[in-house]
């Protein structure tokens, strides 16, 4: 019994510690992203909540960034939407129901910037991460 609850934390622990260093990774990568926007992807515009703690604005992030990777000249960095995707439920909230979100249409540089927001913020509430 007390094994089996030591092996239980362990597999905790090592999620935590696992998910942690995927953000720091995420957030690397989007740093490499944002550097490298060139004026193609510059003109790109990507609905960005306003309000990026706002829980009802999960969805629009989701559906910006999925637009991210789709264009072309995002390829190269096809690693960092792969572990995107991966995280993805641990950085979703549970509601019922999304409410509404107020949204702007803005550039790649913008929108990468509050997705790392996001991504931070996300982490620090995330379930696994508190245990
Ligand atoms: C992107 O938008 C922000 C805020 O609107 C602006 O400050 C920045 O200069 C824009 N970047 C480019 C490269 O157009």
């Amino acid at each position: 019994m007390r094994t089996h609850l030591y092996l239980l934390l362990l597999a905790a622990g090592i999620s935590a510690a696992s998910q942690a260093s995927s953000i720091a990774e995420l957030l690397t990568l989007l740093q490499q992203m944002s550097k490298s926007v060139t004026k193609e992807n510059q003109n790109l515009r990507i609905e960005t909540p306003d309000n990026i703690d706002d829980v009802n604005c999960v969805s629009t992030i989701f559906e910006g960034t999925e637009q991210l990777r789709t264009n072309p000249t995002m390829t190269k960095f096809s690693v960092f939407f792969q572990k995107f995707e991966k995280l993805k439920p641990s950085l979703t909230p549970n509601l019922a129901e999304e409410g509404k979100c107020d949204t702007e249409r803005k550039n790649t540089t913008t929108f990468i910037a509050k997705l790392m927001t996001f991504i931070r913020q996300a982490s620090k509430k995330s379930k696994s991460i508190a245990l």
